[in-house]
């Protein structure tokens, strides 16, 4: 089976992973502090925190913006689950808005939500990989005062107008599981330019001021991450040139991602859309080759939230199917995935 996602390690983690058994100091050490400079440098912030998941740093910084009872929460129709649970945890209010055609928070229905619900913070996903329109949302931010909170679980590298995610929003989310294009296996981290938010987030990170979990990674977690962000940039321009290619491919028989203008779309999943899906990714399978629904569900469904009309997010989630596009891909695989694609495509 060509897998949908695979991580690769080289001798440099396992040198690390040795090194840090010998060193006896295997959490709260050099790593985990070297990790946090190095990604705040990358994002291109001020402060970089890492948590034990993606989930989890959402959920701090939920808290670190004020939501508790009775604050609305604007999420998108469209992510992975985690986005509205982290709402729900945070005992905030998720309402759902629409996505536009680069599968992000839709801007124009926005707008109208926001007049309607007085959201506290508004959560846009940079979803498979590509930014949303974050430069429109700072715009609505400043004019009706809400917090924008960037789930960028998916989106490491990706920018707009050459800012990268993370760095745009009052504090950015990042997911290290074992999938992203930064994977750990497990692991978050919050990033943030404000030094007062930096001040709320320590106090769900370090015990003392309230009670808070255990939210750390370890040095084992924190070295792979540092081996594996070296290697990003170059990763990513893999993953955009794979894409690239699928896209020439595709470009007429489905429909293939948009990049928005002045943005770097880093491919953490290459999503197609077409009437026959579910046809084509079982025909894909049965000929070994890994496709799969990035989600099945809306989160409104899925949680039974308020909700804005979907009528964009309720057809792409009939139609959507992602295929491999992790930048260990030999150019056989890829070739092998653009013919088996257009073979199996009904006529
Ligand atoms: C968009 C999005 N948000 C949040 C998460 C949650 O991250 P984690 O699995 O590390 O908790 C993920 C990934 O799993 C994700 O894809």
């Amino acid at each position: 089976m060509i897998k949908i996602v695979e991580p690769v390690f080289s001798e440099e983690e396992k040198e690390a992973v040795v090194e840090i058994i010998e060193s006896h100091q295997i959490t709260r050490g050099r790593w985990t502090e070297r990790f946090n400079g190095k990604f705040a440098d990358y994002v291109g912030v001020k402060h970089s925190f890492t948590v034990c998941s993606g989930t989890v740093a959402l959920f701090i910084a939920l808290k670190a913006l004020g939501v508790d009872r009775g604050k609305k929460v604007i999420v998108p129709a469209m992510s992975f689950m985690a986005t509205i649970d982290a709402v729900y945890l945070a005992c905030g209010e998720p309402v759902v808005v629409d996505v536009d055609e680069y599968y992000t928070l839709d801007l124009n229905q926005l707008e109208d939500a926001v007049k309607r619900y007085s959201p506290s913070v508004v959560i846009p996903v940079h979803l498979y990989g590509g930014m949303a329109d974050v430069e429109g949302l700072k715009f609505l931010s400043d004019k009706y005062g809400f917090y924008v909170l960037e789930d960028a679980a998916q989106s490491h590298g990706a920018s707009l107008k050459g800012k990268k995610s993370g760095s745009w929003g009052h504090i950015g989310a990042f997911s290290f599981y074992a999938s992203k294009n930064v994977p750990m296996g497990e692991g978050g981290a919050l990033t943030t330019n404000d030094d007062n938010l930096a001040e709320e987030i320590k106090k769900w990170i370090d015990f003392g001021d309230h009670p808070a979990f255990n939210v750390r990674i370890t040095e084992f977690q924190a070295a792979i991450g540092s081996i594996q962000l070296k290697h990003l940039e170059e990763r990513n321009e893999r993953r955009r040139e794979i894409a690239k290619t699928y896209t020439q491919a595709f470009k007429d028989k489905f429909i293939t991602p948009l990049e928005r203008e002045n943005s770097k779309h880093v491919y953490h999943i290459y999503t197609l859309r077409h009437k026959d899906r579910d046809r084509i990714i079982e025909k894909l399978r049965e000929s070994g080759v890994d496709a799969r629904v990035y989600y099945p569900y809306l989160l409104h469904e899925l949680r039974g939230a308020e909700s804005m009309p979907t009528p964009n997010a309720d057809r792409f989630k009939r139609e959507v199917f992602s295929i491999p596009v992790h930048p260990y891909l030999s150019e056989a695989q890829v070739r092998f995935i653009i013919d088996k694609l257009l073979e199996y495509l009904p006529e």
